[in-house]
């Protein structure tokens, strides 16, 4: 504890970095939640149930939810590689957002790949339009090393891909 607090949804005070959050295995039990969470964040470019389900389902796909007083508000989808992970979905209940939350997760990813014996690098593609992803990112010590065009199957835009290096600390 010990980050500046404010009032949540709830009424209940909030550590402003994710210090009063919790963060477990996402189970078949958290799709609804997780899915209003998606459908508030990404609007008519959510992802579906179907897509959600094949993510976690994969062999290499790691699922989680952050809870903060026994509420779902946020997730994190991460794929592992024999050098680096990709966040492939992080989204936090627009109620929570800049309260710190998807930092301390990405805080805790750095942590895993820094503790990995091969693992060099986190990395997260982006779309062109999501700046505020984008600079969500650069806060947390990622740069843009390329950018894709017609990345994605529903939309025109481009994928900036985010990148932090162990190697570089953040900086
Ligand atoms: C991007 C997202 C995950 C950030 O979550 P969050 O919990 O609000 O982020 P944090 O509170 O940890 O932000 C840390 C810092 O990042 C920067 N930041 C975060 N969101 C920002 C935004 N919308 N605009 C500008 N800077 C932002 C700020 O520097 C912030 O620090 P500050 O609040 O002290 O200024 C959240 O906005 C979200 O769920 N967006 C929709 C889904 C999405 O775009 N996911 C990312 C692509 S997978």
């Amino acid at each position: 504890m010990g980050g500046a607090m404010k009032t949540g949804p709830t009424g209940a005070a909030l550590a402003m970095d994710g210090s009063d959050a919790t963060f477990r295995w996402m189970i078949r039990a958290d799709f609804d939640r997780v899915m209003e969470i998606e459908r508030q964040c990404f609007g008519e470019f959510a992802w579906s149930r179907e897509d959600l389900f094949n993510a976690v389902s994969a062999e290499d796909v790691t699922g989680h939810v952050i809870e903060r007083g026994g509420d779902i508000v946020g997730f994190v989808l991460v794929a592992m590689g024999e050098y680096h992970r990709t966040i492939l979905n992080l989204a936090v209940d627009p109620l929570c957002q800049r309260q710190g939350l998807a930092r301390w997760v990405v805080e805790r990813e750095k942590d895993k790949v820094q503790s990995h014996v091969r693992r060099r690098y986190l990395e997260a593609a982006v779309w062109e339009r999501n700046v505020g992803a984008q600079q969500f990112f650069r806060a947390c010590g990622f740069r843009c090393v390329r950018t894709f065009e017609n990345a994605w199957e529903c939309s025109d835009d481009a994928a900036y891909v985010f990148r932090w290096n162990q190697s570089q600390g953040g900086e």
